[in-house]
């Protein structure tokens, strides 16, 4: 491949670029990868870098210019030398980003989005960052610091923090309370992301009694009769999904591992990677090997600084022994992965986004049908599959299907990593059989609720499930009780409320974050997310009108179901369920200009 211009990077990275471009099989794909490593080198995207990519990869500038200004991570213009990102979605403000970001905005002197005139420090109010169980966190440069208080903010104006101890992703993770810990085993285990640590642990016994031992269509009908659900959101069948995929096909398949985990009170997937990656290794030679897939996409979002890290050692561990590439064990089985960092919007976690991000575009979700099955990444059989959904076929295939569907509730077999996050004592993630109640995993696990207030309302499974009222929490946390109770188990993103939070103010958390990462395509999401948010701000602010809330779910009842991908439908349940449920709050606002909650709370 002719290089275009050599001089822009030094001839140790030009050899990385060329390694990174070999990886994929259309170059076009390596637009996301090589502007981050432009942005490593220079700060920022240059214009030189743009037209480099454009030219190196053979694609319109344009094409490479529309990538940049899509997504937030990729930035046209030099930042400050630390970047301090704030989370404000839902599970940090809960636990007080409001007043963490106050607190930096009069330290600096700056808004949101402003650089300080020495050019120090970048000040920007971000949506969530996955690690809501240290909530308020931001990231700093690469680095995460949670618990954010006026004194850890100003170790950071005073450049001595954080470090990769801040790093959120090794406390508070609580071991299974009850019953045998599976994927949290590794948790609080030394040195668990090591190869020989996973070896002591049974670590590859799956693959080895799997691969040329049994037949991947006996592979597939276990994981179907394991009741294994796929855990990044939707909960369809995982040997369902894979027998979709044509058995004879000419083109290559493949494997896509969702490990984009965006959507905001989800910090699951964070802990598998760092603390557990050869398990999902483990998870991906197995899937591969049902669905005769010899190479593997892992999408990272590229917040996951420390848990690329984490995964890239691994990958390159179990290449370096045997357990990864040719050959496989001896087995004759081969796969290669591939790591792909994102490069921030939350868009990209829904999978037809994903695999337009993939392929070096914008991340604009696709018409179905086609499904990915059939044709997906690159046009090919694709099956994709989220990093818990994974992570659990070792155990399928180490202990047998039978005894993974009974630690379950009937058809959502196996454990499930419940994050929670908000207002209990205990945040943090929880391993608990598939349906284990809400109410337990509130009060018996998750310590109760902070300070000993009293629980108002829970968010059961990621800011796009409906909210549940304090008298609805008796219910199972498994896919179709959730669904009988109106609501969705989702990514398990469990976010607690109690009755000092405003429901207008809590809205407002969940209608900000949508009228960001709407992707812009359809236009009822577009518009719908945008009007939604102006008029929360609005009655927030005490200048809300009599038709309003009709106004609001007449919008939100628009845009259900009609946009190409469910982002639109997750948009507008929040909108729905919180003014049903608690219209009296919306309708105090808005009559008496002001909060009858936040007032009380002050008065004592
Ligand atoms: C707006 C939106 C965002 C999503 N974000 C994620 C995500 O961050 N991680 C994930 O695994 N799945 C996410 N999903 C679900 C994926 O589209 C897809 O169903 C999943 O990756 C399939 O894997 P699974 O069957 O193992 O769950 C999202 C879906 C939507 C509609």
């Amino acid at each position: 491949m002719k290089v275009v211009a050599p001089s822009l990077f030094s001839p140790d990275i030009q050899e990385q670029v060329a390694k990174i471009v070999a990886q994929y099989e259309r170059k076009q794909a390596a637009i996301i990868p090589l502007l981050n490593l432009a942005q490593e080198q220079f700060g920022y995207v240059t214009p030189e870098a743009e037209k480099f990519v454009a030219e190196y990869l053979e694609v319109p500038i344009v094409q490479v210019r529309e990538v940049v200004s899509f997504y937030t991570l990729l930035r046209p213009s030099p930042p400050g030398k630390c970047r301090i990102a704030v989370c404000t979605t839902t599970g940090c403000a809960l636990r007080g980003a409001d007043k963490a970001l106050e607190y930096a905005k009069k330290k600096l002197g700056i808004k949101p989005g402003e650089t300080t005139p020495d050019g120090r420090f970048t000040l920007e109010s971000v949506e969530c960052l996955g690690a809501c169980e240290f909530g308020p966190v931001a990231q700093v440069n690469d680095t995460y610091m949670g618990y954010l208080s006026e004194q850890t903010l100003d170790r950071i104006f005073q450049n001595v923090g954080p470090d990769r101890e801040d790093w959120c992703a090794e406390a508070p993770v609580v071991e299974t309370p009850t019953g045998e810990p599976l994927i949290s085993r590794f948790f609080h285990m030394k040195e668990s992301h090591k190869l020989d640590t996973y070896l002591q642990h049974r670590g590859f016994e799956a693959v080895k009694k799997t691969l040329g031992k049994m037949n991947p269509d006996d592979v597939i009908d276990t994981v179907k009769k394991s009741n294994l659900r796929g855990l990044g959101g939707a909960g369809f069948s995982v040997g369902m999904k894979w027998s979709f995929v044509p058995k004879e096909t000419s083109k290559p398949k493949y494997l896509v591992v969702n490990a984009d985990e965006g959507e905001p009170g989800t910090f699951k997937d964070k802990y598998i990677l760092v603390k557990a990656p050869h398990l999902l290794i483990e998870g991906m030679i197995l899937a591969s090997y049902a669905v005769g897939i010899h190479k593997a996409y892992l999408y990272i979002r590229k917040e996951y600084q420390f848990p690329y890290e984490r995964l890239k050692a691994a990958v390159d561990e179990a290449y370096a022994k045997g357990y990864l590439g040719k050959n496989i064990l001896g087995t004759g089985f081969d796969l290669d992965i591939v790591i792909h960092r994102g490069a921030g919007a939350y868009i990209c976690g829904e999978e037809s986004a994903l695999l337009e991000s993939l392929e070096g575009k914008k991340g604009l979700p696709r018409l179905r049908p086609p499904f990915p099955a059939i044709v997906g990444l690159f046009g090919c059989p694709t099956v994709i599959n989220n990093v818990e959904t994974l992570s659990y076929l070792p155990f399928i295939f180490d202990r047998g299907y039978e005894w993974f569907a009974g630690l379950g509730s009937p058809k959502n077999g196996g454990m499930k990593l419940y994050c929670v996050s908000g207002r209990v004592e205990q945040p943090g993630v929880y391993e608990l059989p598939m349906g284990t109640s809400l109410r337990d995993i509130i009060f018996q696990y998750a310590g109760g609720i902070a300070e000993g207030r009293k629980l108002k309302a829970v968010i059961p499974g990621g800011i796009s499930a409906n909210i549940l009222t304090a008298g609805e929490i008796d219910v199972k946390m498994d896919f179709d009780s959730l669904k009988a109770a109106g609501t969705m188990l989702g990514s398990s993103g469990v976010m607690v409320l109690d009755d000092s939070v405003c429901m207008v103010k809590a809205l407002s958390y969940a209608t900000k974050f949508f009228a960001h990462e709407s992707c812009g395509q359809c236009s009822p999401c577009r518009e719908g997310t945008g009007w939604i948010h102006k008029i929360v701000t609005r009655i927030l602010q005490g200048k809300g009108k009599p038709a309003d809330l009709d106004n609001l779910l007449d919008i939100a009842a628009f845009m259900g179901g009609n946009t190409i991908c469910a982002f639109g439908d997750a948009a507008a349940m929040p909108v729905t369920s919180y003014i049903k449920k608690f219209r009296a709050e919306f309708e105090y606002h808005i009559q008496h200009k002001k909060c009858d909650i936040e007032n009380a709370d002050a008065n004592g």
